[in-house]
C-alpha cells in the first residue's frame, strides 16, 4: 500500500509539472482527488479489503497525500492565474493613445494685476510690504493727517468694527478704507531710505454698481529719502504706466488735494480703451484717473518721527480693478467677483 502511495504521489508531481495550462491542471485535479473516479478514491475505497492492521496507517498516508497533491496543485493554479493577470494589462495599455486633459487652474486677473505690477516696482527696488485689513482709526486716519472732521471717518463711508472690551488703542476699530495705512507702519518700524510699495483689499460700504465694489484692491507707494523730489514721482509714476501699459501711454498730472500730501496731485492717463479719442469708459474726455499722488506732508513724517527737514518723500496710490480694467476692456467691476468661468477662463 505505501508503495503504490508513493507512486502516485510521484507520477501526480510528475504531472503537474508537465501541466501547462490551468486547464491541464485541473486535469490533473480530476484525475487525482475526482470524487468519482479519482485515484485517491480509489485507494480509499480499497481500505476495507485490507487485512485490519494496515487499514489505520494507509488510511492517515491517503488522507496527507491527497491533501498534498491538493497544495501542489493549488500553487501551480496561482502561478497560471498571475500570468493570466498580466496577459490581460498589458495589451491594454495603449502608449499611442492621446493624454486625459487635466485642468489646473491659474490665478485670478486681479492677482495676476498685483503680481506684474509687483514685478515693475522690484526692478526699481522697491520692497513689498503687507499691513492688516483690520485696522485702528489711528493709522487709517490720525497719523496719515486726516482731521476727526473729515467727511471719509463717517460710517458712511468707513465700516466700524465694534470695539473689544477694555481700553481703545489706537482709535476704533475699522476695515481699512485705504492701503495708506501701511505707510504708517512701515515707517514706525524702519529708518529712511524707504522705497515700497503694499498691495491689499480695502473696502468701502460704497453701492454696488458698474465701477464701485464694496471690497476692492489697492497698491500703495511710498519713497522717503533725502533729497527725493516731485520728479523723481513723476519719473517712477511715469515707468511704471508705460511698463503696464506700453510706451505710446500718456499721463496727466492735474493738481488735487489729499491730507497726506502737499502737494497732491491726481493721475490721469490717456483712454487705453479709445486710444484717447473718446469713449463711454473715459466719459469721452480721452483721460482716465488712475492714481493719487503727493510730496509726504510734514506732519505724516513728524506723527512717525522722521526728521521733516532732514527727508522727503512721494507717495502714491492705485486702483487695481480700475488698471486691470482698463487694460483689457472690462466695463464692469462685479465681473471680478461673481466667480463665473466662462470670464475667468479668458485672462
Ligand atoms: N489713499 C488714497 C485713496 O484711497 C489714494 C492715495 C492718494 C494714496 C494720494 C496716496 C496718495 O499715497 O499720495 O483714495
Amino acid at each position: 500500500m505505501q508503495e503504490r502511495l508513493s507512486e502516485i504521489q510521484n507520477q501526480a508531481k510528475e504531472d503537474l509539472a508537465k501541466a501547462e495550462s490551468l486547464e491541464e491542471v485541473e486535469r490533473v485535479k480530476t484525475k487525482y482527488l475526482g470524487r468519482k473516479a479519482g485515484v485517491i478514491n480509489e485507494i480509499v475505497k480499497a481500505i476495507p479489503s485490507l487485512p485490519p492492521e494496515q487499514r489505520a496507517n494507509s488510511g492517515k498516508s491517503a488522507n496527507k497525500l491527497k491533501q498534498e497533491i491538493g497544495t501542489w496543485i493549488e500553487e501551480r493554479k496561482s502561478e497560471f492565474n498571475t500570468s493570466a493577470e498580466v496577459s490581460l494589462t498589458l495589451p491594454s495599455l495603449d502608449v499611442s493613445q492621446p493624454g486625459e486633459h487635466k485642468s489646473y487652474g491659474h490665478r485670478h486677473p486681479i492677482v495676476q494685476t498685483i503680481d506684474e505690477i509687483k514685478g515693475i516696482f522690484k526692478k526699481l527696488c522697491f520692497d513689498i510690504e503687507y499691513g492688516p485689513e483690520v485696522e485702528h482709526e489711528y493709522y487709517n486716519f490720525d497719523a496719515l493727517n486726516i482731521p476727526a472732521d473729515h467727511p471719509s471717518r463717517e460710517d458712511f463711508d468707513t465700516f466700524y468694527l465694534g470695539n473689544p472690551p477694555g481700553p481703545i488703542r489706537a482709535g476704533k476699530r475699522l476695515l481699512r478704507s485705504q492701503t495708506s495705512t501701511v505707510q504708517i507702519r512701515v515707517m514706525e518700524k524702519k529708518k529712511p531710505p524707504i522705497r515700497m510699495i503694499a498691495p491689499g483689499k480695502v473696502f468701502r460700504p460704497d453701492t454696488v454698481d458698474a465701477r464701485h465694489a464694496s471690497m476692492f484692491h489697492q497698491i500703495e507707494g511710498l519713497m522717503v529719502d533725502e533729497g527725493v523730489s516731485f520728479g523723481d514721482l513723476k519719473y517712477v509714476l511715469t515707468l511704471f504706466a508705460q511698463s503696464y501699459f506700453g510706451q505710446d501711454i500718456k499721463m496727466r498730472f492735474r493738481p488735487s488735494f489729499f491730507p497726506f500730501t502737499e502737494p497732491s496731485a491726481e493721475i490721469d492717463i490717456s483712454c487705453s480703451i479709445c486710444k484717447g479719442k473718446g469713449c463711454s469708459v473715459c466719459s469721452h474726455s480721452g483721460w482716465v484717473e488712475v492714481l493719487g499722488a503727493g510730496m509726504v506732508d510734514p506732519n505724516v513724517f513728524e506723527t512717525v518721527g522722521y526728521d521733516a527737514e532732514k527727508y522727503t518723500g512721494f507717495a502714491f496710490g492705485l486702483g487695481v480693478e480700475r488698471l486691470t480694467m482698463l487694460k483689457y476692456g472690462i466695463d464692469n467691476i462685479r465681473l471680478f467677483f461673481e466667480n463665473d468661468l466662462r470670464f475667468l477662463s479668458q485672462f
